[in-house]
């Protein structure tokens, strides 16, 4: 079932998000949605928020990108340090379509999450994967990419902001990867 993917300016993507404290059939219903929700799309991330669920959660899929990637699943995670070399990369949100700016953000972190079968890890992450779950964790912190720019930067978007707000500017499927 595909999910409507809720944008900038919708009071979910702003709203407190809460762990799920029992993985069950509700929960791998809605992370099967997720995932057929970003494939249609064409993301490669996604986040509950972004389909109006307050939950811990997000899915990512980097295959389009690197064949060797497959479908990971991150419940109720937790990013426990940030390493301090940084870098820059213009990122885009299915929920801030049409925009894409560039994020400086740390290429290493630590993580520790569940998986769908309820297991715990505690990994550390690089490079694209770690910003590609920064950008999903920042989802479950009620932030959007755009929270990162310049004041300059955000006041130069307020025009576009405004019409994805008003439903002007709507989610379509782009080539560009978004998370
Ligand atoms: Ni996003």
């Amino acid at each position: 079932m595909l999910y409507e993917i809720q944008t900038y300016g919708k009071q979910v993507l702003r709203r407190k998000t809460e762990e799920i404290p029992v993985i069950d059939q509700t929960i791998r219903t809605l992370v099967s949605n997720m995932f057929e929700t970003m494939y249609a799309a064409e993301g490669i991330g996604l986040a509950a928020p972004q389909v109006d669920h307050s939950l811990r959660l997000f899915v990512i899929d980097l295959s389009p990108l690197d064949e060797s990637e497959t479908k990971r699943v991150y419940i109720n995670p937790k990013i426990t340090s940030f390493g301090a070399e940084q870098d820059e990369y213009e990122e885009g949100c299915l929920s801030v379509p049409t925009i894409r700016e560039i994020v400086t953000r740390p290429t290493r972190i630590k993580i520790s999450y569940q998986d769908l079968e309820g297991q715990s890890y505690d990994e550390e992450v690089y490079d694209f994967l770690a910003r590609v779950i920064q950008h999903e964790y920042d989802h479950l912190e009620k932030t959007l990419f755009v929270d990162h720019l310049s004041s300059l930067k955000r006041s130069l978007l307020k025009k576009t902001l405004k019409k994805i707000a008003s439903g002007e500017i709507q989610v379509e499927a782009s080539e560009n990867f978004e998370l």
